[in-house]
């Protein structure tokens, strides 16, 4: 998302165009041959999962209580990421706040380390630890909704522009690493919300801007979406996530935020989605269509529907007061949106003594407009300073250490020793010399590259950056604070040479560097002659240690086998603690233990021509379609038996890690098709009074003090007669889209459940125990992380990747040398299955087949098996890729 105070959508909307009418449905381009956009009707009632079950209770009894114009005030924003609240009843206007690594626009918090280095952790406990820190920075700001985690893009691009918010190129990495997040935040009361849904993978052309352009359409198949995209939703609706957004593109022509078979279908139906959907900001192009696909909540409520920015203009608001009044809107959806809302509140416990925003997005200062949407507002104390980092940089410290990745140490030259002399080359080394703030939304890649821009960024507290770190550490340290190489002196062969290099991307609000958002400019080279700048280095000395902080892979060919570049470091994107997580790691205080999210390759022309972005401005829909399939990152680099640089995974240790003694256990027994879903109960929605309220409950209010330009839900008493008149007649319908029904089905999909799915899916199948050891003759302790693949028996007769990772685990403590750790990885029912496209379900090809589980460090290096027919384990083997 983007634009907190609604103020950035100005630049947006002077674009130019003609203005679109919400209600005049937008030419669509066909669709490439095979693809369909299938209708799905109507929105299944939310309250039907045993777990939320109390929560839809209450929120029912509130819900009966409202009048029409209270239950649509909580629909929608006002301006900023603000809904109406409900004075009446006592129900509080709720705050929606930026970003996934910490609370944006605001001081006196901690900016986290991005999702991507989160996932590189590989750590399923630091991962939730973070997610309890960001949600207690959240709360204690009074923001009730955490706008993250993002798991869309899932890095099917690798030029994509926000990458870096996720966790890496792997829907099970991502599942597991924002379920993990979605718990730690959730425990705290905030909302979580899982974003965006779906096939946001690039950031060029996302948005439908007026009548000039649409957002391109991600046209994919329904097993690749099942198998990748959706997976780490399902798995976030699975751990609980409360709020979900939709993304700005279209899939299959139709935009996310009114495409009802991706909200009605498969979040709500299939998925058994109990909370709410918003939109992006600005990214609603109707009011009655995106309604009855299953919409609940529009952000920040004004949209791009009119010429004129901010003028109050939205497609909910009075309009959806309206549509309910004059019958296009049933009655029951406006019920099921305002319990979807109200329930998630109830079901995060906010109606208990949770604190109202004591910070505004929209100025640092003490003091400030009420209402910054308004362009006259009355003043008051909107920032309260409140500070909320508690000890929370020890966890920000330790998620940007163990993320650290070790890609090559040649002769185990690192660590280093303190009596070596140091130069340092590379503005990435230091702080932003024109202040670590400076940029809006870190919208320059200057000095440290500790986040990417955008929405997903924060202001840094304050920034330990390398250079700083360093110099505490070692006394003799050169500093050229310069991307080109400079004069040095000659150096002895005792001297080591630090090269600093970036490569930067963030969202598509900002240009940055001829870059607009995605990396459409630099590709997956370093910015600024960083691949001269580490060649000059490994001219001159002898001893070069490459340190790279990125968004996502970058190509190291021009350099990577230079004898004298012994070791390189991937940093990431640290946030705050970017210095001394980084010089520990140097020193040997902490042995890396960080993992590739996503593979490195030889060339970007390794990848598949379909994941580069699609580039072309057209009036028409840019259609992107998913011919690659399943075949993304490693998973293409395997079928096209191409090596990469460096594989998915892939990560050094000081320590000398091997595996032995495994083991494999058959825990729920599989058959082909899971066991039948459990029955869909009624929900308590349907109690609510569904009839055409009376007009009377949308009349403005007597003397009403009305704001400028903010969104009411209240219609004139004339408007409010007139749309009744129409709706109680029932004589002008709406032109209902093709396959539209307002009957609940009774039924829901053979794959569908409560809170993710059919809860058989996660039966746990298999569990693989094995131990790690760390080699008596090792020199130094590390964390092992054990990764399992997952390899398909060969005769399933249906294609399936190589491998697929399906589950991790990272020892809790350092494991000393001479000393042992045993892991366990879990394999369900659904690791095991394939999404059937005929009969809509997850099957498992062959149960009584011989699924190879392999176990190692890294997607390339699994030197053990396990068989899932035999369960016998095989060490020292050679892997499939
Ligand atoms: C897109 O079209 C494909 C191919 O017909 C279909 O499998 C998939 O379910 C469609 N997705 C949506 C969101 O309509
Ligand atoms: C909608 O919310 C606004 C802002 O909180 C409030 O002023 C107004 O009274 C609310 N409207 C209704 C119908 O409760
Ligand atoms: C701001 O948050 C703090 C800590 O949660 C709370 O004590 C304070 O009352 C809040 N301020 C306002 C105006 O709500
Ligand atoms: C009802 O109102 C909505 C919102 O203004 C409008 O889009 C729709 O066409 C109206 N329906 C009828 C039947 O007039
Ligand atoms: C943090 O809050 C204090 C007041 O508690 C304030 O003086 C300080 O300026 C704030 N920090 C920043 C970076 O704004
Ligand atoms: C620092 O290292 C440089 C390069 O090796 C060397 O020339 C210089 O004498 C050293 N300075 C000190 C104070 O040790
Ligand atoms: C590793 O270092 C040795 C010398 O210690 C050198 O011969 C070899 O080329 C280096 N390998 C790489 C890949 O840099
Ligand atoms: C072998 O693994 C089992 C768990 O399966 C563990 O209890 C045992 O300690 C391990 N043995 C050794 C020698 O590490
Ligand atoms: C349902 O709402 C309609 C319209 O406001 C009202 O006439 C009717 O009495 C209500 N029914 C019940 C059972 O409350």
């Amino acid at each position: 998302m983007e634009c907190p105070s609604g103020l950035r959508s100005l630049s947006l909307l002077f674009l130019a165009g003609t203005a679109a009418s919400s209600s005049v449905l937008r030419h669509r381009d066909p669709l490439p041959a095979g693809f369909v956009n299938a209708p799905y009707y109507p929105t299944p009632y939310g309250g039907w999962a045993d777990d939320w079950s109390e929560s839809y209770g209450k929120a029912v009894d509130l819900v009966s209580q409202m009048t029409l114009a209270e239950k649509v005030n909580i629909t929608a924003g006002r301006c900023v990421g603000n809904t109406g609240s409900i004075p009446r009843l006592g129900f509080p206007s709720l705050c929606l706040q930026d970003g996934p690594l910490g609370v944006r626009t605001t001081d006196n918090i901690t900016a986290f380390p991005a999702g991507i280095t989160t996932g590189a952790t590989f750590n399923k406990e630091l991962i939730y630890e973070r997610g309890v820190a960001m949600g207690e920075e959240f709360r204690g700001k009074g923001a009730n909704f955490y706008l993250g985690p993002s798991v869309g893009a899932l890095g099917r691009k690798p030029r994509g522009g926000r990458n870096w918010e996720g966790f890496g190129s792997d829907p099970v990495l991502q599942g597991i690493a924002g379920s993990q997040t979605i718990k730690g935040v959730q425990e705290q009361g905030v909302i979580a919300t899982l974003k965006h849904l779906i096939g946001n993978e690039q950031e060029l052309y996302r948005m439908y801007q007026l009548n000039v352009q649409q957002a391109y359409s991600s046209n994919i198949d329904d097993r690749t979406l099942h198998e990748l995209y959706l997976w780490p939703f399902a798995e976030g609706v699975h751990a609980g996530v409360g709020s979900v957004m939709a993304s700005y593109n279209a899939i299959n022509g139709s935009a996310a935020s009114q495409n009802s078979y991706i909200i009605n279908g498969l979040l709500k139906d299939e998925l058994g989605f109990q909370g709410m959907i918003m939109t992006d900001w600005l990214a609603q192009i109707s009011g009655v269509a995106s309604a009855l696909a299953g919409l609940d909540m529009s952000m920040p409520g004004d949209t791009v529907g009119n010429n004129i920015p901010l003028d109050g203009y939205s497609n909910w608001m009075y309009e959806l007061t309206r549509s309910v009044l004059n019958g296009s809107v049933p009655v029951d959806r406006l019920n099921d949106m305002a319990t979807r809302v109200v329930a998630t509140w109830y079901q995060l416990g906010q109606d208990k003594d949770y604190p109202p925003p004591n910070f505004s997005s929209n100025t640092a200062d003490r003091t400030g407009p009420l209402y910054p949407g308004a362009l006259f507002s009355p003043s008051g104390v909107v920032n309260e300073y409140v500070n909320v980092q508690a000890d929370h940089k020890v966890v920000a410290k330790q998620v940007a250490q163990e993320a650290i990745t070790l890609l090559k140490n040649n002769g185990s030259f690192l660590p280093l020793s303190t009596s070596s002399p140091l130069s340092v080359f590379g503005t990435d080394a230091q702080a932003d010399p024109q202040g670590i703030n400076s940029c809006t939304d870190k919208s320059c890649n200057r000095g440290l590259l500790g986040m990417g821009w955008g929405s997903g960024s924060a202001n840094y507290p304050y920034l330990d950056d390398p250079i700083s770190s360093l110099k505490r550490k070692v006394t003799n340290v050169t500093y050229y604070a310069t991307d080109s190489f400079s004069t040095v002196p000659a150096p002895t062969s005792d001297d080591v040479a630090i090269v600093f290099v970036s490569s930067d991307s963030g969202e598509n609000s900002y240009t940055v560097e001829n870059n607009h958002g995605d990396r459409d400019a630099d590709g997956l080279a370093l910015w600024h002659g960083g691949d001269a700048l580490i060649q000059k280095a490994a001219a001159t000395y002898s001893n070069v240690v490459v340190v790279i902080h990125t968004v996502g892979p970058v190509t190291m060919e021009s350099w990577i086998d230079l004898p004298s570049v012994k070791a390189v470091l991937v940093a990431h994107l640290p946030g705050q603690e970017a210095g001394d997580s980084l010089t520990e790691i140097l020193y040997g205080d902490a042995s890396p233990s960080g993992h590739l999210p996503y593979s490195i390759p030889v060339s970007e022309d390794d990848y598949p021509a379909s994941v580069s972005l699609v580039a072309t401005p057209t009036l028409s829909q840019i259609q992107d379609t998913y011919t690659e399939g399943l075949y993304v990152d490693y998973r293409h680099l395997n079928k096209a038996g191409i090596k990469p640089r460096f594989a998915f995974g892939h990560g050094l240790s000081y320590a000398s890690f091997s595996f032995s003694n495994a083991s494999i256990t058959a825990a729920t027994p599989l058959s082909a098709v899971p066991p039948a879903r459990p029955a869909k109960p009624a929900s308590p929605v349907a109690g609510l009074n569904a009839t055409i309220p009376a007009a009377a409950e949308a009349y403005w209010p007597d003397n009403f003090d009305r704001i400028w330009r903010y969104l009411y839900s209240w219609l004139s008493t004339s408007e409010a007669d007139a749309a009744y008149k129409i709706g109680v007649a029932g004589t002008q319908t709406y032109p209902y889209p093709d396959g539209y029904s307002s009957v609940q089905r009774a039924e829901g999909p053979p794959a569908g459940g409560p809170s993710g799915g059919n809860p058989a899916l996660w039966d746990v199948a298999f569990t693989v125990s094995i131990t790690v050891t760390n080699d008596a003759s090792a020199k130094l302790g590390g964390k092992a992380v054990a990764q399992a693949y997952v390899q398909f028996p060969s005769d399933a007769g249906v294609d399936t990747p190589v491998i697929q990772l399906r589950d991790f685990a990272k020892t809790g403590d350092v494991v000393a040398p001479g000393e042992s750790a045993t892991l366990e990885l879990t394999l369900t029912r659904k690791d095991l299955s394939v999404w059937d496209t005929v009969t809509q379900n997850w099957v498992v090809p062959a149960p009584d087949g011989r699924y190879s589980v392999w176990v190692g460090s890294a997607s390339d290096d699994t030197p053990v098996v396990c068989y899932t027919d035999t369960l016998v384990c095989e060490s020292g083997v050679t892997g499939p890729v």
